[in-house]
């Protein structure tokens, strides 16, 4: 999938079980893999970083059994790796690539670890800087300090101090401490700078206890594997839910209204990113929790606040603030990440150049953002969010959809981590409404539809009118209408802007011109144009804006807005619609006669229902709505009396 649109939201609610937490999964899988006896392994996330994990181990001849239902057993083989040779490649899975260094290095084999080129960006020399002074053979196969790496058989000296860097990633400590307890020698620690991201240290000393490892730790600056260290398997374990995959939905309750529960993370969880429920709570949001739970509902009053934090102890999580930060009151800022810079792209870069397509004010610096929010959330703008092919990037974007329609690129991104977010994501919120008006030519769709918005107060999109404008300035551009590659390039750079009673092209005022015989011959074979019809696809999604539109066309229901509420079939015979349309024209001065109304007609229902692309067709879940025989007035009704159904 190239992209996805999300419509614009107007609540969230309900209840969400979690994927496994990434982090714990692959220490789990690499832990008993080690381990000595089987372990059970269940909950495990299923998901692009786990199965590079899963991979790796296989090729080492570790034996791994799927048991189903996110169950797997693993065989452990109680230290020593049979397989001495292997090719791994990890992707951009930075948690597998780090600790399958480690362990790989002090495991007397020869092996290869590359990754996706953003993978090769990313720095590992702090942890081959550690590895080497415990004797490991470590060769940069490109640049120095950056994977695609080579291992090779060495004799390892263990024992005594190591010291490594703690300030740019905390993944280096965590393949550093996994890897010791391989050499049976107690080793320890010293880590150099600030140690960033604690609490994913504290996963991994979580985890590796389960395994029967104590480590001892002195502050976060020294940490001593001790002695005769064996990892053990300690027969079932259970993966905890992911708690940064939580962040998106406990945003959304925040936002949203909610209340929005996740089930799989709560007061007992082992990782740091739970933490991100009080900044969310420091914003004004309503939180609670419960041991495996946690659910977050918007402010009693009011909206949320701006506020400044200090991310260290949530890095990940934190990204998710960038995003609800476009909802608050005041600007917010985070501090401390300078980590970002140094993950699956450059997330302070990529946050900034997204968050500004919004029409947002950002400041950024080293380790640091600024997020200045809109006076109202209304102003946000609908924009084309791109992934960076970071899950994260584009798991945070969807939250803007509170504000305004959004493209997201390239969305399977969340695959990293979260397969079917963006399903779990929809089923938790409510989209703004549509009413899907299509019929024919000359039907009264368009009259209708406007006095149905009208009455509602909401939104009208004239869809007839984008391709009628993309034939008129084809048309002034001199481009034929059949050209399609320059039809559609007019249509993707069509200057519009819709007022009240108002259409201007370019600033000209154009609503009468588009309305000429001429034109509507012309919107009619433009609007035949596979390309065209594409380029046009989010021009009309971003109308869809609160409190509700009404659309009107050929494809509002079947193509535009598959999901509307309530979908209408508007037609009336091709004779009535003549007369309509013959006393429409006379009414403006224009000199016309029934007869060569009604063949035009007629060829433009055949060209319209006949084209390959989006025929004009009745929805199988439309109503019909015949108006040979009914008024204006009575047609209105009678959309509004389903409109009302709908919403109920
Ligand atoms: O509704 P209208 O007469 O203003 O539409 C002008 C032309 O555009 C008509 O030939 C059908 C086409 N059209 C379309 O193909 N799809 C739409 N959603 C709207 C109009």
């Amino acid at each position: 999938m190239e992209f996805l649109d999300l419509p614009s939201l107007m609540a969230a609610q309900g209840t969400v079980r979690l994927p496994g937490s990434k982090s714990i999964s692959n220490r789990v899988l690499l832990l008993a893999a080690l381990a000595e006896g089987e372990t059970e392994v269940r909950d495990l996330l299923e998901s692009d970083d786990t199965a590079r994990m899963l991979d790796a181990l296989k090729v080492l001849g570790v034996g791994v059994e799927a048991l189903g239902g996110n169950a797997y057993r693993v065989r452990g083989v109680g230290g020593a790796f049979p397989v001495k040779t292997g090719d791994f490649f990890l992707g951009n899975a930075g948690t597998a690539f780090r600790s399958l260094t480690g362990v790989l290095a002090l495991a007397g084999g020869h092996y290869h670890l590359s990754g996706v080129p953003r993978m090769h960006e990313r720095p590992i020399g702090d942890l081959v800087d550690a590895l080497r002074q415990v004797g490991a053979d470590i060769v940069y196969r490109e640049n120095d300090g950056y994977p695609p790496l080579e291992i090779r058989p060495a004799t390892i000296r263990p024992g005594g101090v190591v010291r490594v860097r703690g300030d740019v990633s905390s993944q280096f400590l965590t393949g550093l401490l996994m890897a010791l307890p391989l050499t049976g020698v107690e080793t320890t620690v010293e880590v150099v700078g600030e140690l960033i991201s604690k609490p994913y240290i504290e996963i991994t000393l979580a985890v590796m206890a389960r395994f029967g490892v104590q480590v001892a730790r002195d502050g976060w600056q020294r940490f001593t594997v001790p002695a005769a260290s064996v990892y053990r398997s300690p027969g079932i374990i259970h993966v905890e839910g992911d708690a940064s995959s939580a962040s998106y939905f406990l945003a959304l309750g925040a936002i949203g209204g909610g209340p929005l529960r996740v089930e799989g993370v709560g007061r007992d969880s082992i990782q740091g990113d739970v933490r991100f429920a009080e900044a969310l709570q420091q914003m004004g949001a309503r939180i609670e929790m419960g041991a495996n739970w946690i659910e977050a509902r918007s402010p009693a009053a009011g909206r949320l606040r701006g506020i400044d934090l200090d991310c260290n102890h949530i890095p990940d999580a934190a990204m998710t603030l960038a995003t609800v930060a476009l909802f608050a009151e005041g600007p917010t800022t985070l501090t401390n990440i300078a980590s970002w810079r140094v993950k699956e792209t450059d997330r302070i870069a990529a946050m900034a150049t997204e968050l500004r397509k919004l029409g947002v004010r950002v400041e950024e610096g080293l380790d640091f953002i600024r997020v200045f929010p809109p006076v109202r959330t209304a102003d946000l703008k609908p924009a084309v969010i791109d992934t960076y092919d970071d899950h994260r990037i584009a798991m945070c974007f969807s939250l803007a959809a509170f504000g305004t329609p959004l493209r997201i690129n390239e969305p399977n991104c969340v695959a990293k981590t979260f397969p079917d977010y963006f399903e779990r994501f929809m089923a938790v919120t409510t989209p703004v409404p549509v009413i899907a008006i299509d019929g024919p030519s000359a039907s009264g769709k368009g009259t209708v539809a406007a006095r149905v918005a009208a009455a509602l107060g909401w939104h009208y999109l004239d869809s007839g009118a984008l391709y009628r404008l993309t034939a008129l300035a084809a048309q002034r551009a001199g481009v034929a209408w059949g050209d399609e590659a320059a039809v559609a390039a007019i249509a993707a750079g069509l200057d519009v802007v819709f007022g009240e009673d108002s259409i201007r092209l370019a600033g000209e005022e154009v609503g009468e011109a588009i309305r000429s015989e001429d034109i509507s011959f012309g919107a009619s074979q433009v609007a035949a144009l596979p390309a065209v019809r594409e380029v046009l696809l989010f021009r009309q999604r971003v109308f869809r804006r609160a409190p509700g539109l009404v659309g009107d066309g050929r494809d509002m229901a079947s193509v535009i807005f598959p999901d509307a509420r309530t979908k209408v079939f508007l037609t009336a015979s091709v004779e009535v619609r003549a007369e309509r349309r013959y006393k429409q024209l006379i009414e403006k001065g224009i000199a016309a006669s029934i007869q060569p109304l009604l063949l035009d007609l007629r060829a433009r229902d055949e060209r319209d229902s006949q084209r390959s692309v989006a025929p004009l067709q009745q929805s199988a879940d439309a109503e019909l709505l015949d108006t040979t025989d009914l008024s204006i007035a009575a047609a209105v009704a009678q959309v509004l009396a389903w409109a009302n159904k709908a919403l109920q």
